[in-house]
């Protein structure tokens, strides 16, 4: 195992996991050890660390898989089964899974006995590159996402990437997205390698260096502006929209997973970088086009545009009542707190509507 940043950075590539997690069970003191997954995650991931030495099956909390778990009703099990399984202030909780469990893990932990410590396992491709770095924990709250959570960083963050292996199609095109949004916020160089790079078909010797190169660029914004007052704001780009494209897929029944979203996201707020900021509209264009050959459209209509409004008004990165955006100048050139108009979010939603 070593260290994969900055030395304020606690994000490790594990190279022997077995040994690698009972290197951090040995060396962050604690008494107990408990672990947390979801259903799949356990069932595709728990074989590969069965024989690490410290887990038991009587601290091992599993939550039922998906995105629409993770809320009060699965956190409360959790606060639970550790106060009944004997947990205290120094207990050490193991998150093993994707995005949901290291986000309901990580505030569950947050908050059990005002906070004990956690490592993170991400198993799937957008935890690794980014739910599961930075600190951002929370659950979902009366049909809005993250709505209540808590910054916290995780004592120690392990990459593994032959977990993605079992990892299905869908969800290594949606953690994509978001190294694509790295791509986007860092530089022309890196959109050009991530342009050129199969995700139908990947080669994972090669995904893996990309996925350490994209957890470089998150952790660069993150060590800056760890609480988001400022540079981190450019991590948020294609999410203002995007999560209010999730937020309708869910109430209509029809739900999206988290990177789709942020990339039909990213194709209106890069419109709207054009409005706004003189992105150039052929670039728009073709990176539209590129992105909706991997990810495909999002059906919705003119009826649809003010409840999308709506949406992003609620949207919590919003300060004094305004939107806030990150935009885009160039590849690589962020501007943050950009404001739009009613008009101006309507206009993006209907070049969105119409590059079908
Ligand atoms: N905290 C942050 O900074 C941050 C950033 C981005 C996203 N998020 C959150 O992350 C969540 C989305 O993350 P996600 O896409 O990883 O979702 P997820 O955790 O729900 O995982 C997706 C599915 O993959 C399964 N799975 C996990 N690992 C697997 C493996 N190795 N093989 C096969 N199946 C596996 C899971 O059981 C689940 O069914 C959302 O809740 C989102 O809000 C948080
Ligand atoms: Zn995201």
């Amino acid at each position: 195992m070593f260290p994969l940043l900055s030395k304020e950075s606690n994000v490790f590539i594990a190279e022997d996991l077995t040994k690698d997690i009972e290197h951090f069970i040995n060396n962050f003191p604690h008494d107990k050890v408990f672990l947390l997954s979801d259903e799949t995650a356990f069932e595709m991931c728990y074989p590969k660390i069965k024989d690490v030495v410290g887990l038991s099956p009587e601290r091992t909390v599993i939550i039922p898989s998906g995105d629409n778990n993770k809320g009060i009703e699965t956190l409360a099990k959790v606060w639970h089964l550790l106060s009944h399984g004997g947990a205290d202030r120094k207990s050490l909780l193991i998150t093993l899974g994707g995005g949901m469990p290291c986000d309901l893990g990580g505030f569950a932990a947050s908050t059990f006995k005002r906070g004990i410590q956690f490592i993170n396992i991400p198993t799937t491709l957008l935890a690794q590159v980014d739910a599961s770095i930075g600190g951002k924990t929370g659950i979902n709250f009366e049909g809005f996402k993250n709505e209540v959570g808590v910054f916290n960083q995780a004592t120690a963050v392990l990459i593994e990437t032959s977990f993605l292996d079992t990892l299905d199609q869908e969800n290594i095109i949606s953690g994509f997205a978001e190294m694509i949004k790295h791509a986007f916020i860092y530089s022309n160089e890196r959109w050009e390698q991530l342009k050129a790079f199969d995700i139908i078909n990947p080669d994972y010797a090669e995904l893996k260096d990309l996925v350490a190169d994209s957890i470089r660029i998150k952790d660069y914004f993150v060590q800056n502006d760890p609480l988001e007052n400022h540079i981190r704001k450019a991590l948020n780009f294609g999410h203002t929209f995007g999560h209010a494209f999730e937020s309708l897929a869910m109430h209509e029944n029809r739900p999206m997973l988290h990177g789709y979203a942020v990339a039909f996201g990213m194709i209106c707020e890069l419109y709207l970088s054009h409005i706004r900021l003189g992105f150039p509209m052929p670039l728009v264009m073709e990176i539209a086009n590129q992105l909706e050959a991997v990810f495909g459209h999002f059906d919705f209509t003119k009826e649809h545009f003010d409840e999308l409004y709506q949406l992003m008004t609620h949207d919590k990165k919003n300060e004094s009542n305004q939107i806030n955006f990150t935009l885009l100048e160039e590849i690589g050139k962020i501007q943050i707190n950009c404001q739009a108009s009613k008009e101006e979010v309507f206009d993006a939603l209907h070049f969105y509507c119409n590059i079908k």
